[in-house]
């Protein structure tokens, strides 16, 4: 059975007083303990405190990107070695915000990809196609050749600890949602991608999540799709309460 997993990415928000007590918000809510797999993906500076303050928790922590080299000269950046000895487990790559904003490639990731392999950390890897590309109906093609990209050079068994996140870049932060269908469909595709490439036990193992304007509303009918595993959730992650209802839709 792939894991159900619901991932909140903060994005830019939250000051260090206000991370926290968002993070102490999540934990004290008890229904927060059961169901899916939470993930709390907080800008750099909360992730010491939000690994030490989940820790004995259902609850993992995310870094939202990470460097593509190993060390160095690199003024401001954060590598993979440096996420890894902080103890968290997940690194968010190739968010369509950082492809739009700060011009990363497919071949940009791939190397953070690996970089976060190196050093035991589990990638959650973005991919999701435009406005303009899914009225051209070329969203399948778009995304198809993001995931070839990305994972390129990618063994089997490295890829046993990836997570694909769809998220529909015409639905982020918009209000508009794919529909249930849509996502379904293009999980679906993702899926039946990575089986031509990395066989069924991997494929049937894939925790796909969708992201886009999922909030508690309509995460029910969103997961009780066979191929959407769970979410990724920008905004409403910034709230306790809708976070966590959100986990509690399977
Ligand atoms: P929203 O949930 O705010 O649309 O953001 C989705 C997202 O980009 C998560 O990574």
């Amino acid at each position: 059975m792939r894991k159900q997993i619901v991932a909140g990415n903060w994005k830019m928000n939250m000051t260090f007083p206000e991370g926290i007590n968002l993070i102490q918000e999540i934990i004290n809510n008890p229904s927060s303990l059961k169901g899916a797999q939470l993930i709390i993906s907080p800008p750099y500076l909360l992730l010491n405190q939000a690994v030490k303050l989940t820790q004995g928790n259902n609850i993992s922590v995310a870094a939202q990107n990470c460097s593509e080299h190993e060390k160095g000269a690199f003024t401001g950046e954060i590598s993979a070695s440096m996420l890894n000895s902080l103890q968290l487990e997940y690194v968010i790559l190739g968010h369509s915000e950082r492809r739009a904003y700060y011009g990363e490639t497919d071949q940009l990731i791939n190397q953070k990809i690996k970089q976060c392999l190196a050093n035991n950390l589990k990638p959650i890897v973005c991919c999701g196609e435009i406005l303009k590309e899914r009225e051209n109906n070329e969203h399948f093609n778009v995304v198809a050749t993001q995931i070839k990209g990305m994972l390129e050079e990618i063994t089997a068994k490295e890829f046993k600890s990836i997570i694909i996140a769809y998220e529909p870049v015409w639905a982020i932060g918009t209000g508009k949602t794919a529909s249930p269908d849509q996502a379904q469909e293009m999980h679906h595709f993702i899926r039946e991608t990575i089986r031509n490439s990395y066989g069924s036990e991997i494929a049937d193992n894939l925790s796909i999540l969708y992201g886009g304007s999922c909030k508690p509303s309509n995460a029910k009918e969103l997961f009780s799709n066979s191929d959407v595993d769970g979410g990724l959730i920008g905004g409403a992650s910034l709230n306790a309460e809708d976070f966590i209802a959100i986990a509690n839709s399977f």
